[in-house]
């Protein structure tokens, strides 16, 4: 059972007030439950592996990513971006406070989805649109110190998985467990036009390649807080693994670094 109770709330803006019910959100945390940071290449299966093991360790899973979807998806409701991707960024930055992101627990389809302002945006932060402007947003200075501070925030008690691009470097710096995952470009490609297809999306494999490999350049060479890996961190490159080896060879490592907390 995720250790995510249904209402699990970030507001923008209002720091203070940003997690609301926050001893109801994080029942019976220990502190030695350790912090897990999986950050790693668009499209390499992060949150499947995080979730996973959120589930298998019944710790918090923190998809950071879809935070930076949410404000990304605000900002093309709001018409912040233009048709040729050029952004407002001062009408985005005045407008963080009025950005309400939610996590909460879907318990039919057992899956965390994410709200904006009260509707649910699970499907829409997925679009190609959104994951084709999400770089651009993400690399805001102002949007990441933000997101960055709530992220800090949430993991303060342990007990959290967290995935995304900088969470071993900036946000979590001292997790006890760092991964960073890898796989090569096609195979990414291949995985998530799947997914796609799945989802009844009309997009041909090059669109999708394309959009990875714009996503790779963006995240790795923005100024603020680009995508690296911390030097203490495993690496996972999973292009020829399956997800129970994956699942295997992380739930090592996570067993080690809670051995490591629990005798310190
Ligand atoms: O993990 P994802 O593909 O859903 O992330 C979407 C984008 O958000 C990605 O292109 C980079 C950005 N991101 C980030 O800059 N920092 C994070 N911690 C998570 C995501």
């Amino acid at each position: 059972m995720l250790a995510i109770l249904p209402h699990f709330e970030i507001k923008l803006g209002d720091f203070r007030g940003s997690i609301v019910n926050s001893n109801l959100q994080f029942p019976n945390r220990v502190t030695n439950k350790i912090n897990i940071a999986i950050d790693g290449y668009s499209s390499c299966g992060k949150s499947t592996l995080a979730k996973a093991i959120a589930k298998n360790l019944n710790y918090i899973y923190i998809d950071s990513g879809a935070m930076y979807r949410a404000v990304t998806y605000y900002a093309l409701e709001h018409g912040y971006i233009q048709n040729k991707g050029e952004i407002d960024e001062n009408m985005l930055v005045e407008s963080l406070h009025l950005i309400l992101i939610q996590f909460k627990y879907n318990s039919d389809s057992q899956e965390i989805e994410t709200f904006l302002n009260g509707t649910c945006i699970d499907k829409e932060i997925r679009s190609m649109q959104v994951s084709a402007h999400v770089s651009a947003i993400s690399a805001i200075k102002e949007v990441r110190e933000k997101l960055v501070r709530i992220q800090q925030r949430m993991a303060e008690n342990g007990g959290v998985v967290m995935d995304g691009r900088d969470i071993g470097t900036v946000v979590l710096p001292n997790a006890e467990l760092k991964v960073f995952m890898t796989a090569d470009v096609e195979v990414r490609a291949q995985r998530r036009f799947l997914q796609l297809k799945n989802n009844a999306v009309d997009i041909s494999i090059d669109d999708v390649r394309d959009n990875i490999a714009q996503r790779d350049l963006l995240d790795t060479t923005r100024a603020a807080d680009p995508l690296r890996r911390a030097s203490d961190a495993v690496i996972l490159d999973n292009s020829n693994l399956t997800e129970e080896e994956q699942f295997s060879f992380l739930m090592v490592q996570a067993k080690k670094a809670i051995d490591m907390k629990t005798l310190v």
